[in-house]
């Protein structure tokens, strides 16, 4: 028996593995599965992102290693996007750095932040990588409850005084994975007055910034910190662009944040490939009509899911972001997500994520992803319907 680092134990119980054997045995049983259980978009990646890469391959100056961060070019038309988007002026040279995926950098920015034994405080339910990344520098996690009466924001009144004197870290993430919830630029103000009040860093994981139905865009944390004081903010390709089997993104805010970001990758990788970055670059920088379908497909899936739960007797709230459905679970499972999903897989080939996975607050709730057109949705919807009234 090896005797590894302690450090491995809190990512060892993870519900989405044992989600990985349910399906397994659903699918050696014979069940046609339709998985709605992953976030990974079924869109296409847009073609001229498509010809941006195929057009590096071949030039061997995208060959070597792309050390510092990143190519200026890059950085640019993230920086550019910025301003576009949100009127928040960048310096490409020390506020911008690339990612391998925001997830990447929520894992290792509490590397660059946390010492042993201080506190980081999480959104409950949240993104696995927010806590791993926390769990991974010897860090502790202060849960911060998302209730449905509280629109699924944080109450940061209500974070005990001794866990706020040893906190150095707080993740928001908003449009949020899994509650789908929208944070208005109001909270963002008070999270950002609060952590500053408290010297504490402020991540903001975005990678839904685009997939949003109604009114306006989802504001960026650097709107309520435009001097970009505590903050840095984290952007990916994979959900606006579908591009998340690329593996890109970036981190964009305090310069202190990304030069310290930018160390811990020095020692870990040698950034993503160039020609996936010169993909990157055509996506932010070239026609967002890719951005404008996704929405639209995810609209036209979101509304034929809500209304086919509804013919079922199952009445959830219609969201107004991201690609998920999260659904309070009917009786009795009200407490059991995870019994819910892995008998839901097996007696019906449908697999969906359990809220319990993602945090102790996630318990009662499902999260569906809108991976799958509205034809396979009704028919994922058709065989609930038995399993939910049996
Ligand atoms: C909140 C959140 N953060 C990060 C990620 C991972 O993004 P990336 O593909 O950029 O690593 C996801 C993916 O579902 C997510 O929902």
């Amino acid at each position: 028996m090896l005797h590894l680092a302690k450090r491995l134990e809190p990512l060892q119980s993870n519900v989405f593995a044992d989600m990985d054997q349910a399906k397994a045995r659903a699918r050696a049983a014979g069940q046609d599965l339709i998985d709605l259980s992953l976030g990974s978009s079924d869109l296409p990646a847009p073609a001229h992102v498509l010809d941006a890469i195929a057009q590096s391959l071949p030039d061997p100056s995208t060959h070597g290693y792309l050390l510092f961060h990143g190519t200026q070019s890059f950085r640019q038309a993230a920086a550019h996007w910025y301003q576009q988007k949100f009127g928040i002026a960048v310096d490409p040279e020390t506020e911008v750095l690339p990612l391998i995926g925001s997830q990447e950098g929520t894992a290792h920015l509490p590397l660059a932040i946390l010492n042993p034994g201080d506190f980081a405080l999480l959104l409950d339910p949240g993104y696995p990588s927010h806590a791993g990344g926390v769990y991974l520098a010897g860090g502790q996690i202060y849960p911060m409850p998302l209730l449905a009466e509280n629109n699924f924001l944080p109450k940061l009144d209500e974070i005990p005084t001794p866990v706020l004197a040893q906190s150095k870290l707080m993740i928001l993430s908003y449009p949020h994975n899994p509650t789908t919830a929208i944070a208005p630029l109001s909270f963002f103000q008070e999270a950002v007055a609060f952590c500053q009040q408290h010297h504490i860093i402020l991540i903001h994981d975005f990678p839904y910034a685009d997939l949003y139905f109604e009114g306006t865009a989802p504001p960026s944390i650097l709107q309520a910190d435009p001097e970009k004081s505590i903050s840095i903010e984290l952007f990916t390709m994979s959900k606006s662009y579908n591009m998340g089997g690329f593996r890109v993104g970036y981190a964009i805010g305090n310069a202190q944040l990304i030069r310290a970001l930018r160390q811990v990758k020095a020692t870990v990788d040698f950034n993503q490939y160039r020609g996936i970055l010169n993909g990157a670059i055509a996506a932010l920088s070239g026609s967002q009509t890719g951005v404008q379908t996704a929405v639209h497909t995810f609209r036209q899936r979101r509304d034929a899911f809500i209304q086919g739960l509804q013919q079922i007797g199952w009445s959830v709230p219609c969201p107004t972001a991201t690609m998920y459905i999260w659904a309070k679970l009917p009786e009795p499972w009200t407490q059991n997500s995870i019994a819910f999903c892995t008998q839901l897989v097996e007696a019906t080939g449908v697999a969906a994520a359990p809220g319990a996975g993602f945090g102790k607050a996630g318990e009662g709730y499902v999260r569906f992803a809108l991976v799958h057109e509205p034809e396979i949705l009704e028919r994922a919807i058709a065989r609930m319907a038995s399993f939910v009234k049996a």
